[in-house]
């Protein structure tokens, strides 16, 4: 196992790329299985998560590689598939569940490891069972597995108990092949959802209400090989923003999804952060002192779950009391103890923490327990006096695309090493 360590107290200055999204490529790409012919793949970020999706994909019939050692195009293929995702693979990556409803629309069956519950919370798929079995899937749970079955998906008028962005993403690709149309409604309206749509229609889906809350589909008989480039990441940008911010630095953020980000930019600007637009792409300057701030996290557009943990490590600097609220998963606040051993001063109750800020944090040995929670370790490292050893980043390398070498690059210093204090 690696960590990294991080000599913190460096202001960071310089530009940054922003990669392709995680969370919008592994849907696209698992989409393949739904297409005849060939696909290109552009600005997928190589992640731990993207060569999981190719394994996988493999394991289905339905080839998908990086075309070169060090460049971002992926190439996939559906040629003979088979319907059997493995434990193995879905138990280090949830997102594979969204095979089910491919699956089942190209050949009728599907054989899927039950993904389980991870660090952030139970995270059951029963709303994505829910709405296929709408469509005609009948669904048994038996050995740890799902075994889906259908004689044909048929158009369904679907409204989801709570907007799913794994339910929209599956039932947006089942409902693409099926017979009739199908209305999505409640549906997610985050970014990523509206890529794989985009994707979709690419192919020669018909897709309306991209968006939206509510998505058309007028099930087609078959999708064609089409190239694609995979938005950029938007959580990645809003990181970076955060490490401006966190270190008193200025970066300019080249491909930046601004549109994508405007819930935490608000919340941002009101912590002292400013941003302006350049022709190269977005300036945000970290220069002021931090105000506190309340944040509560929401679907999109609201502020999103997967940016709670990086602000927080910013709050711990700001000028008076902040607080976050989690609505989206139950146990998303593991960064909580390992910011405090940091010297934060963090109080949990329930859903809600309490930030005092003010403090000065100081380098530790601190664990990594999920990928976002991992970023908000980095950040206070980089702000933190002394070395900061961030354990376990197998986490981070799951979702962020170099980041050491990036980060590194605009005046951090931090370098991976072997970590002899891992367990086996
Ligand atoms: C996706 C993102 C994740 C992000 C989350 C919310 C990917 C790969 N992951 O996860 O980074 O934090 O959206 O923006 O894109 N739920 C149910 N039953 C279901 C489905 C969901 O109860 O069938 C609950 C979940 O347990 C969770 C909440 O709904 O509490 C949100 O889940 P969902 O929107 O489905 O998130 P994911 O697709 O898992």
């Amino acid at each position: 196992m690696e960590k990294l360590v991080i000599k913190g107290g460096k202001t960071l200055q310089g530009s940054l790329r922003i990669s392709g999204s995680k969370n919008a490529a592994l849907p696209v790409i698992l989409a393949s299985i739904l297409v005849d012919g060939p696909i290109l793949y552009k600005n997928v970020p190589r992640l731990r998560d993207i060569n999981t999706t190719n394994k996988l994909l493999k394991i289905l019939g339905c080839p998908a590689a990086f075309t070169n050692e060090s460049g971002n195009d992926v190439c996939a293929e559906a040629k003979r598939l088979m319907p059997e995702a493995p434990y193995d693979l879905v138990k280090t990556m949830r997102a594979s569940v969204l095979v089910l409803g491919p699956l089942l629309a190209r050949l009728g069956q599907a054989k899927v490891a039950l993904p389980g519950g991870c660090a952030i919370g139970a995270r059951p798929v029963d709303l994505h069972l829910k709405a296929l079995e709408r469509m005609g899937a009948e669904f048994e749970l038996d050995s740890g597995y799902i075994f889906g079955r259908c004689k044909e998906l048929r158009g369904a008028d679907i409204n989801f108990d709570f907007p799913t962005v794994g339910g929209t993403e599956n039932l947006l690709m089942a409902a693409s092949l099926a017979k009739g149309r199908t209305i999505l409604r409640n549906a997610a309206r985050e970014p990523e959802v509206a890529d794989l749509a985009n994707f979709l229609v690419a192919c020669g889906a018909k897709i309306t209400g991209i968006g939206s809350d509510t998505l058309h589909i007028e099930g087609v008989q078959s999708l064609k090989g089409c190239e694609y480039s995979i938005m950029p990441d938007r959580i990645e940008a809003g990181t970076f923003m955060a490490a401006a911010a966190i270190t008193g630095g200025e970066l300019l953020l080249e491909q930046c999804p601004q549109e994508e980000l405007s819930a935490v930019m608000a919340k941002m600007h009101d912590m002292g952060v400013a941003f302006s637009a350049k022709p190269e792409g977005l300036l945000v300057s970290g220069t002021e002192p931090i105000k506190a701030a309340d944040i509560v996290t929401k679907p999109h557009p609201g502020f999103p779950t997967d940016m709670q943990a990086q602000l927080m490590a910013l709050m711990c600097l700001a000028a008076g009391s902040s607080t976050v609220e989690e609505t989206i998963f139950e146990n998303r606040f593991m960064h909580v103890p390992e910011l405090n051993r940091m010297g934060a001063d963090i109080h949990l109750s329930g859903n809600k923490a309490v930030v005092r800020g003010g403090k000065k944090l100081a380098g530790a040995p601190v664990m990594a327990s999920d990928l976002r929670a991992s970023a908000s370790l980095v950040l206070a490292g980089l702000a933190a006096k002394n070395e900061t050893h961030v354990q376990r980043i197998y986490h981070l390398d799951r979702g962020y695309e170099h980041i050491e070498h990036k980060l590194n690059a605009v005046g951090a210093e931090i370098s991976r090493e072997k970590d002899p204090d891992a367990p086996a």
